[in-house]
């Protein structure tokens, strides 16, 4: 499993060039814009939770090694509740109508964030090899570390201003997204190294890490490009509706009426 690790730790390097990562970097863009993105990013995180509890997490677990996968899982499926406080937090829960708010989660401007959660769920099914399970969730957990690195900088920013912790973005999140499968406080690096994997399983362990890291490059390049179009104040409407039609834009997949109000005022209740 070293080779296999050592991989991964590749890919998350690679990944921490994109230019998503480059941007969130960029303290010459207001933080609050280079947090802009996070509405059109909450089907992932919602459907993360589903793909601890229904994917990862198998009960009874049967082996130490699922033991291991449940824990990590049980744990990471409760983080999307720190999600909906950092919404709040930021202004982002403002009353959107129903319809509105599908036709954002289910929009073109977020395919990719949503093909990302559908493809790890596609290639975990049910019956899968535990060891394949694990390279999936270790190379989750890599690309995960790689964002909440920069996430929790930009959370310390907004800190100073706000005078508000984010629970999900900040670092007392980042500190549970080490890059690694955690068990309670310890690490279960060791263990993992030490497995064996065969030559078809090493084979097939390589492919999935590339594609865990290109659908997750995918969905970073569509933030990035979300970022672009929409203002932090503004989210549900594209800077070109805005342009168009002022704040008050009809009903259409691209533009949602909000009342946009207290985006990352620090007033918004949490
Ligand atoms: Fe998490």
């Amino acid at each position: 499993m070293k080779e296999v690790l050592e991989f991964i730790e590749k890919n998350k390097q690679e990944l921490a060039q994109t230019q998503f990562i480059k941007f969130l970097q960029d303290k010459s863009v207001d933080p609050r814009q280079r947090f802009a993105w996070v509405p059109a990013f909450a089907p992932f995180v919602m459907m993360f939770k589903d793909f601890n509890e229904i994917i990862l997490c198998k009960e009874p677990a049967g082996s130490e090694l699922q033991e291991i996968i449940n824990q990590h899982s049980n744990e990471d499926a409760q983080h999307w509740v720190w999600f909906l406080q950092d919404l709040k937090l930021m202004g982002y829960n403002c009353p959107i109508n129903y319809a509105d708010t599908l036709r954002f989660l289910w929009g073109k401007e977020n395919i990719k964030v949503r093909q990302w959660a559908y493809k790890i769920f596609a290639i975990c099914p049910l019956e899968e090899d535990i060891l394949i399970k694990l390279v999936v969730a270790e190379s989750i957990e890599a690309a995960g570390n790689c964002g909440f690195t920069e996430f929790s900088q930009i959370a310390k920013e907004l800190t100073e201003i706000t005078k508000q912790h984010y629970p999900y973005f900040g670092a007392s999140h980042l500190a549970k997204e080490t890059g690694h499968i955690q068990v309670g406080m310890d690490s279960v690096e060791n263990f993992i190294e030490t497995i064996q994997l065969t030559e078809a399983q090493k084979e097939k362990a390589f492919t999935l890490v590339e594609k865990v890291f290109a659908y997750c490059a995918e969905a970073m390049d569509e933030m990035f490009t979300f970022t672009q179009k929409h203002t932090y104040d503004q989210p549900f409407i594209t800077i070109d509706g805005i342009k168009q039609s002022g704040t008050s834009i009809g009903n259409t997949t691209d533009n949602i009426q909000t009342s946009g109000q207290g985006i990352f005022s620090g007033l918004v209740e949490a």
